[in-house]
């Protein structure tokens, strides 16, 4: 068999690009595909799509037309992901050059989707959660290992549900030899994936398995230097969840922890299950046990009804809270969700002034946040380089950029922080 082309491009969270290494694992060890960068000397082209917002699912057409132009003859586009779950078969309607849609959920089928022209794959109550892919890592020091697919929650505004199922959680000895698979190729990090992460273990007969657990197994694994995780949810921040992540030296202190509004009137209008009062309570508790963590959260202004009062809550808890990195977005109505048929719709240009607020609100507490690093010493593990100019993260999760002319990739090592900017720092090695 003659070697073939996969061009591969990832859109959306670090599920998605777990996702995209199991499809390139898939491809290229049980069918003869090697990877390229180019997608005009492609033989299959695959876009693995996310439909979290609406902006990424109206490029996905044109993008797909843009592929078709220049694509070689006779070569296959396939469309995956949570575009793919929730749009179907309209996807070939509206863009017949598609030959084949594999959702989210359906990753371990992407062989046969593949070999049948046309075929729509998207069933999103398959359950792939025990399959085992082969080996691909994009990064071979970093290991995105998935620990549950799917979630059962039911906030308003969000498509997830709709596009990865119902929650499962993998069972712990899987992850557990991920885990160890990954440290024997050289991993010294793993990052642990999940809509909520902190509510593994739902559905096990064996209520001990729980998240907190499973944490401490993974750090007992040799090699396996640092572990992160994303997204624990507020409503399951137990104590003694919280106590692990202070107290285990090799979780990094880093909390992703997505607030979405700062009004309770507007987490219960979202179905977020706790209130501005909870996620405080929350977040003082992580910084009393965890001084030297940071959090970083997850905030969406102009959620229909969200008034002027309700935002500046969200302002309010920003202040107070401090979040040293943040994410944030405007509201974008989406298919099958309850808030995309709410009848107060905030005003687009409202959402953008909001937006803009809440970031430059932001962007000072990030540079104070900047500012604090400078002088300490911390540990790197270094992801990339560039010519002598290396970059990598602390575990507190602030990228530092530093000079060596040594070969670092993939170690851990001590740099001095020297200098703040706006989005980097920079260092020196010691
Ligand atoms: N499971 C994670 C979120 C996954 S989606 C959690 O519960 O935190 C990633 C982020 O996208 C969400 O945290 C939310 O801030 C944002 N998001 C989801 N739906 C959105 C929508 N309809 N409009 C704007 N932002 C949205
Ligand atoms: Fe979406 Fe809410 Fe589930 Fe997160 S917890 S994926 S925001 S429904
Ligand atoms: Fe992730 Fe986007 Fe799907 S954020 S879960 S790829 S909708």
């Amino acid at each position: 068999m003659s070697q073939k082309l996969l061009y591969i491009e990832t859109l959306g969270c670090a599920m998605n690009v777990r996702d995209s290494e199991h499809i390139i694992a898939e491809l290229t060890e049980k069918d003869n595909y090697a990877l390229t960068t180019s997608p005009k000397d492609a033989d299959l082209i695959i876009i693995n799509t996310c439909s979290v917002r609406e902006k990424p699912v109206q490029k996905l057409f044109s993008e797909i037309g843009a592929f078709k132009k220049i694509k070689k003859e006779g070569a296959k586009i396939g469309v995956c992901g949570c575009t793919a779950s929730h749009l179907g078969e309209e996807i070939i309607k509206k863009a017949p050059a598609v030959n084949f849609v594999l959702g989210a959920r359906n990753v371990s089928k992407i062989k046969s989707a593949v070999a049948k022209d046309k075929s729509v794959e998207i069933d999103i109550n398959y359950d792939d959660s025990s399959y085992m892919f082969g080996e691909y890592r994009q990064n071979d020091y970093k290991a995105l290992i998935n620990i549950s697919i799917g979630c059962d929650k039911e906030c308003a505004y969000c498509i997830v549900p709709h596009t990865r199922g119902e929650e499962v959680s993998i069972p712990m000895e899987l992850i557990l030899r991920e885990a160890k698979k990954a440290a024997d190729k050289g991993a010294k990090e793993v990052v642990l994936l999940g809509q909520n992460v902190n509510n593994y273990g739902k559905g096990f007969k064996d209520k001990s398995i729980n998240f907190t657990a499973l944490l401490r197994e993974v750090s007992k694994i040799d090699g396996i230097e640092r572990i992160r995780f994303t997204s624990p949810h507020p409503l399951h921040a137990d104590d003694e969840f919280i106590e692990e992540f202070a107290k285990n030296p090799k979780i990094c202190k880093n909390m992703h922890f997505p607030l979405q509004a700062g009004s309770s009137k507007v987490l219960k209008d979202m179905r977020r299950g706790y209130t501005k009062e909870w996620f405080l309570s929350k977040a003082a508790k992580i910084r009393e046990l965890c001084p030297e963590a940071t959090i970083s959260t997850d905030i969406i202004v102009g959620f229909p009804g969200e008034s002027d009062e309700e935002f500046l809550e969200t302002m309010e808890v920003v202040e107070k809270v401090g979040f040293e990195f943040m994410f944030s977005f405007a509201y974008s109505p989406r298919p099958l969700t309850k808030a995309a048929n709410m009848p107060n719709q905030v005003d687009e240009e409202i959402k953008k002034m909001r937006l803009l607020t809440l970031q430059s609100a932001q962007l000072k507490i990030q540079e104070a946040a900047h500012k604090r690093q400078v002088g300490k010493v911390e540990k790197i593990l270094v992801e990339s380089r560039d010519g002598d100019i290396y970059f990598g993260k602390t575990g507190s999760g602030f990228g530092v950029k530093f000079e060596s002319d040594k070969e670092l990739l993939g170690q851990l090592v001590d740099v001095e922080i020297t200098k703040a900017g706006r989005h980097a720092l920079s260092g020196h090695l010691i």
